[in-house]
């Protein structure tokens, strides 16, 4: 049993091994409709439960189909449903029934130490499906969609991301050395990436490129990504922070400073750090992006049930 919750503490090789294994999975299902199984019924009679303390279209979504896929089901929980939620049990208890009833444990929540405390408490895998540090499940899809894209391993690639210093953005770091990919990072100076994550990335003995100047940020890039200024957990003032991202937005401009076929990807949901004409022109790949989910969890799952073949 493996648990999921942050990309760093997760081996390089172990991350390549889920993304060749959710190529292999997305080829073969290439004539297989929305909830058929893959013929080989990985998970067969395994239940995935999810909760979900924010809000979530995609992961949601994604998981359940993910785990239908191989054969398996799911159920989401919501939280102030619980007896937890309302402050009446234990996260202690919850967890052990969790275990109880559940094969795996998905869980996306403002409060990185509830990450912790379940996985100190289940005896079943616990998946972050998004924290205020990180997002691993659609960072690592990331990689999967970039590769799937250019053809080429992400080491190879220039990879930008212009926007907040964010939990997609810990996560993406978090790739960048375990993928060793370069990545340059474009934000006013104020929102630059904390302290302890840059200490990280240093202690590894890799170097990210930070730039206050988004055009300088997109030069030679092969992918940009972005994300919405204000995340689900920011307690901010959030016009003035929108306002200090305005030179950040993602027009023409600033694309034109990339190489000439830079794909541009959004975790989504977006904001007004992208516009339409970036958004909606054909460098965008993010439909796909929202796809490869499906394919790439499908792997992360059988990884932590060790099921991957
Ligand atoms: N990208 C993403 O995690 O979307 P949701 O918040 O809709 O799940
Ligand atoms: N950074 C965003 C990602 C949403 C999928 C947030 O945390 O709200």
């Amino acid at each position: 049993m493996r648990h999921f919750i942050n990309l760093k503490d997760v081996p390089a090789k172990d991350l390549r091994q889920i993304l060749i294994d959710a190529k292999k999975r997305k080829q073969k299902r290439a004539k297989l409709s929305t909830l058929q199984v893959d013929k080989d019924i990985p998970l067969k009679g395994k239940l995935l439960i999810q909760m979900f303390e924010k809000s979530s279209l995609r992961t949601r979504l994604s998981f359940y189909l993910a785990i239908k896929q191989l054969g398996g089901g799911a159920i989401t929980l919501r939280p102030n449903e619980l007896h937890l939620g309302k402050g009446d049990e234990s996260l202690e208890d919850t967890a052990k029934i969790l275990s109880i009833y559940g094969d795996g444990f998905m869980l996306r929540t403002d409060n990185d130490h509830k990450v912790d405390s379940f996985k100190k408490y289940l005896s079943i895998p616990i998946i972050n499906g998004l924290s205020p540090l990180s997002h691993p499940t659609q960072v690592l899809s990331d990689v999967f969609t970039v590769e799937e894209i250019k053809k080429k391993p992400i080491s190879k690639l220039n990879i930008t991301w212009i926007g907040d210093s964010n939990n997609v953005l810990n996560s993406l770091i978090a790739a960048s050395v375990k993928f060793s990919f370069k990545l340059n990072i474009g934000c006013p100076k104020k929102y630059e990436p904390k302290k302890f994550i840059l200490d990280w990335v240093k202690n590894n003995n890799k170097k990210i490129y930070l730039f206050n100047d988004a055009r300088k940020a997109a030069a030679n890039a092969d992918v940009i990504f972005s994300d919405k200024v204000i995340s689900l957990n920011d307690k901010v003032k959030k016009n003035s922070k929108v306002k200090d991202f305005e030179k950040f937005k993602i027009d023409k401009k600033i694309m034109s400073f990339a190489k000439e076929d830079c794909t541009f990807l959004h975790c989504l949901p977006r904001g007004s750090e992208v516009k339409d004409e970036v958004f909606k022109n054909n460098q965008s790949k993010v439909w796909l992006q929202a796809l490869n989910r499906v394919h790439v969890q499908k792997s992360i799952l059988l990884y932590c049930f060790g099921k991957l073949r």
